[in-house]
């Protein structure tokens, strides 16, 4: 690390990704001057790749209770006082359009680059100062704020604030210095869990998915805790889908998730009439009428599907308990892909350090965690960004 004091600065932001340049863009306007630091040669890259390249910026239907904490209240100031409306507002004012794709969910019209575009410029414009391919090293307390040595020089500040996210997507830059920061200042961590992530399987269940990998149909996949009724896939290695990516959040090692492959489609009372029109039918072929040929044969071979080559033959309560037995498909995970293709990371700063309205540590006056790194963690549907928006904004009015 370069020994050379270069610089001091009100506030010294780790990580520019969305909440750290979210953060000095507010700052700034509040008239701090601001330096954000990322070893990354390119800011914000998780903008980038988001929501297939258009960025899923936020979800209108936002509420505390979409967000997953040890303390399930924590997240409610920040996301009262930004609200989605809040961002819209701001993307008006840079003209960058956008469209609800489902369940609430806002994309850009455009690519992605629009909001980083958009999140560097107001950087730029509130004279805040951004520094990439820079590494921090030593950080200490000074009588009035903080010395941060970094690959750049030595840096102090008055406001030393945490933006560099969790775990996931290592091959991104995701580093564990929140958590190294947040322990040497006497914060606890809540252990860190890949979440939004594909489940994977082993032995039968392997193989049985990896042959009708590719097909989708629609689950409600539930937990002890939540439940979610969205698109499932079959994949090489196992599930994903909307629905499996919501219900990993959730999840805990060893336990069992429960599918309802039969969601919505009044399956009892249609496979009763198919039986009245076509006694002489199959089984399996009602169960076509309802579920993808390619599933209803897995689901045959798998004996979760009867093999009855007669309708005629299924009394009507052995209708109801395959329809019982398929709307509660419980299946054991081995695993999942881990942090090489989690969303996100569940767990972090634990919020019991913090304070709800402004994010500051309640240990270290002047320390700030926001973003991904803090133990909030939003569903699938743009409400981890709403989260960095929120988090970043309630840190800056501080
Ligand atoms: P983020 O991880 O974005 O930024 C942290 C920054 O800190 C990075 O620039 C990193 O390089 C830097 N950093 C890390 N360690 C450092 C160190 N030791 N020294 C210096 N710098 C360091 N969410 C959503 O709401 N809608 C969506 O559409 C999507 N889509 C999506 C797709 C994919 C593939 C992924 C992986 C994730 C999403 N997400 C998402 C989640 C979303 O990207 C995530 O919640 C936010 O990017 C978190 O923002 P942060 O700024 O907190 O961290």
């Amino acid at each position: 690390m370069n020994g050379i004091l270069t610089h001091s600065f009100d506030a010294l932001v780790i990580g520019a990704g969305a909440a750290g340049l979210f953060y000095a863009a507010r700052a700034g306007e509040a008239g701090l001057r601001v330096l954000v630091i990322d070893h990354a040669a390119k800011p914000a890259e998780k903008v980038r790749i988001s929501g297939g390249g258009r960025c899923n910026f936020t979800n209108i239907h936002t509420r505390p209770e979409n967000f997953i904490s040890e303390n399930p209240h924590f997240a409610k100031s920040a996301l009262a006082r930004f609200t989605p409306q809040d961002f819209i507002d701001r993307l008006a004012r840079h003209d960058i359009t956008w469209h609800e794709k489902t369940l609430g969910q806002l994309f850009c019209d455009g690519r992605s680059a629009a909001i980083i575009d958009m999140l560097v410029g107001e950087l730029r414009e509130t004279s805040g100062e951004l520094q990439l391919d820079t590494s921090v090293g030593e950080i200490s307390r000074t009588a009035d704020g903080f010395r941060v040595e970094t690959s750049g020089g030595i840096i102090e500040t008055r406001r030393l604030v945490i933006a560099s996210g969790g775990l996931s997507i290592p091959k991104m830059g995701a580093s564990g210095l929140a958590y190294d920061v947040a322990r040497q200042f006497g914060h606890t961590i809540i252990d860190p869990r890949p979440a939004l992530v594909p489940f994977v399987f082993e032995g039968r269940d392997k193989s049985d998915f990896a042959s009708i990998s590719g097909l989708a149909c629609p689950v409600t996949a539930r937990s002890e805790r939540a439940a979610f009724e969205e698109a499932m896939l079959f994949t090489h290695r196992g599930l994903s889908g909307p629905a499996i990516l919501q219900i990993s959040s959730y999840w805990a090692e060893g336990e069992p998730i429960r599918l309802d492959l039969l969601a919505g489609l009044d399956a009892g009372e249609r496979l009763k009439a198919f039986k009245a029109d076509h006694p002489r039918k199959s089984f399996a072929s009602a169960m076509e009428t309802i579920l993808p040929n390619r599933l209803v044969s897995l689901l045959t071979l798998r004996g979760d599907i009867p093999d009855m080559p007669r309708m005629a033959d299924m009394s009507h309560s052995a209708i109801d308990n395959v329809v019982e037995d398929l709307s509660n498909w419980t299946i054991k995970p081995a695993g999942t892909e881990g942090w090489r293709t989690a969303e996100v990371t569940a767990g972090g700063v634990d919020t019991a350090g913090l304070s709800s309205s402004t994010l500051e540590s309640r240990r270290v006056p002047g320390l700030y965690f926001i973003g991904e790194c803090v133990d909030v963690t939003g569903w699938l549907g743009g409400y981890n960004f709403q989260w960095t928006w929120s988090s970043a904004f309630a840190a800056a009015q501080a």
